[in-house]
């Protein structure tokens, strides 16, 4: 059995009011939950969110890391320092990071590898664009992005975002899902053998409080990340009670 996992990623979004809405989270959750939450705000804000969250039911995460320990590395943030500050977690491969930042698979595993020396558990994003998708290269890319990014140890979470589905609205058909997952979870199973039985595998992409459940619901679903729905208390908490 899988505990399920829902993952808030704020992007670059939290101010104002974003202590409101964490603080709603938490009373909401008291721990004891059902599934794991995880919230990964801007890099500011980790800290006070790791302090405000001591004791609930909520985790604190990034959104990315350098895949150094420190150095002259300007504007980065090193996964040690993230644990310092009390950080649990850091999203990594994130398709925005792949098209903002160049960031290219190799790149990502290197940041996973240091993430996991870290102590920090990653959470590695996959995902086909639309002319992928559209030109049959949809299960391809992923799997050559997955044997490119994905760390040696199996202490892990996948999350399978289509880029097409992000911020749009737009969710694949639950087959579609199923069988991305599907072809996720052999790969996972065939690079670290029973290990891979034990990764999580969420989905991302327009995950609301209306389609959550219907979503989490499919084969090999271990939960979602979510971006613009989890800026709000009410459809974050919809969300993990969907899970
Ligand atoms: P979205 O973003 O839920 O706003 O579609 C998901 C993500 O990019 O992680």
């Amino acid at each position: 059995m899988r505990r399920p996992l829902v993952a808030g990623n704020w992007k670059m979004n939290g101010l104002p009011g974003s202590a409101a809405e964490l603080r709603k989270m938490i009373d909401a959750l008291e721990g004891g939950e059902h599934c794991d939450v995880l919230v990964c705000p801007p890099f500011p804000l980790i800290a006070q969110f790791v302090w405000d969250s001591a004791d609930s039911g909520i985790e604190i995460g990034a959104q990315d890391c350098h895949f150094a320990e420190n150095g002259a590395h300007t504007g980065d943030v090193s996964p040690a320092l993230l644990a310092a500050v009390g950080a649990s977690a850091v999203i990594l491969g994130h398709s925005e990071r792949r098209a903002d930042h160049g960031e290219g698979d190799a790149l990502v595993k290197a940041k996973a590898e240091a993430a996991l020396a870290a102590k920090l558990l990653p959470v590695i994003c996959v995902g086909e664009t639309e002319a992928q998708r559209d030109s049959g290269a949809a299960e391809s890319t992923v799997l050559a992005q997955l044997d490119g990014s994905l760390p040696n140890s199996a202490a892990i979470v996948v999350a399978y975002e289509p880029v097409w589905a992000i911020g749009t609205g737009r969710v694949p058909e639950n087959h579609d899902i199923a069988a991305m997952h599907h072809a996720i979870r052999q790969a996972v199973v065939g690079r670290y053998g029973d290990a891979g039985q034990k990764i999580r595998l969420l989905y991302g992409g327009s995950v609301k409080p209306g389609n959550a459940k219907e979503i989490f619901a499919i084969e090999d679903v271990d939960g979602g990340l979510i971006g613009g729905a989890s800026l709000k208390a009410d459809d974050f908490l919809a969300i993990v009670a969907a899970a």
